[in-house]
């Protein structure tokens, strides 16, 4: 039996589904039972009915899989495969920020830990970000921890006064403007997508600006041909399997996430084996940090 034979047949005989990111490697997602970006994966996870949930992705989503499906065993194929943005906030800094700015909403990006979850009042992520900010009553809002997203975000919103956290995605930040200046040069009729982790240097050369799975909507239905894409670039394979007749032109092959990249076909095979690399949340900040995600989902 080949390994994606294997992982077909323990998924079938454990009641299990994958869920992987539009940045997973090629062959995970077409093993996928789903591939999407963080909202659509948060929805299917909330929605999901089988008994375990392999999720091929970094630990923050596995992580809100677990909070909004408490009940079902959530694997993760490789532990490691950590967000370094989540990771340049803590409870710590976010609780002295609200305190310097009591009236404020705190909005955190879902690309954050539990507990920074937990201490926020509504999640959002890359693609509904503007529509949270926007259904909030309050005039100040405290966005962590991608200060790139918040600026973009705070730009779509100008009424609101947005008070940022310096965290950003190192692997988007990798993306440098004068890589899309010389693929413009040489491919004039390409239109230029970009994901709002970008810097704003970045975000002011795009004709189009949203979430993995934005980008990927947005190519679908353009009558273009060419695209220039400024994120990882795992979503190429997705672009190209969903429309094989159009060209793409990754910004630069530095734009690669190595934590999203951790997880492999083996590791997929080895999760469902053994049932092991469990992702457990704390009950007291899975319950506060359901809140913020599920007022999210409600938007
Ligand atoms: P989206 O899938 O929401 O666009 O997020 C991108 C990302 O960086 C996930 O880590
Ligand atoms: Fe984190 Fe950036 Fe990797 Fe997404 S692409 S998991 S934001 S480091």
């Amino acid at each position: 039996m080949t390994i994606q034979e294997k992982i077909t047949q323990l998924k079938q005989q454990k009641r299990a589904v994958i869920l992987a990111h539009i940045y997973q490697r090629p062959e995970i997602q077409d093993i996928a039972d789903f591939v999407g970006d963080s909202l659509d994966l948060s929805q299917k996870a909330a929605s999901a009915t089988a008994d375990i949930i392999v999720f091929c992705g970094v630990d923050f989503m596995a992580e809100t899989a677990k909070i909004l499906s408490p009940t079902k065993k959530v694997l993760i194929p490789d532990l490691a495969a950590t967000c370094p943005m989540a990771k340049m906030i803590t409870v710590e800094a976010l609780r002295k920020l609200k305190a310097q700015h009591p009236g404020a909403a705190v909005v955190c990006y879902v690309n954050t830990n539990a507990d920074i979850k937990a201490e926020s009042d509504i999640c959002c992520t890359s693609r509904n970000a503007v529509s949270i900010v926007n259904s909030l009553a309050e005039q100040q809002i405290i966005f962590v921890p991608d200060k790139s997203l918040g600026a973009y975000v705070a730009g779509q919103v100008p009424e609101k006064k947005f008070i940022f956290w310096e965290g950003y995605c190192p692997t988007h930040h990798r993306i440098l403007p004068d890589y899309i200046m010389s693929l413009k040069k040489l491919h004039p009729k390409a239109i230029t997508t970009a994901h709002p982790e970008c810097t704003s240097a970045v975000l002011a050369l795009a004709d189009f600006i949203g979430s993995t799975g934005a980008i990927q909507a947005y190519v679908h239905r353009s009558a273009d041909k060419e695209f220039i894409i400024a994120t990882e670039e795992g979503i190429l394979y997705t672009l190209q399997k969903s429309d094989p007749e159009k060209i793409f032109y990754h910004a630069t092959e530095l734009a690669v996430c190595p934590n999203m990249k951790k997880n492999t076909l083996e590791k997929v095979l080895a999760v469902l084996e053994n049932e092991n690399n469990e992702i457990f949340v704390e009950e007291n900040i899975a319950a506060k940090a359901r809140i913020s995600i599920q007022r999210m989902l409600g938007v």
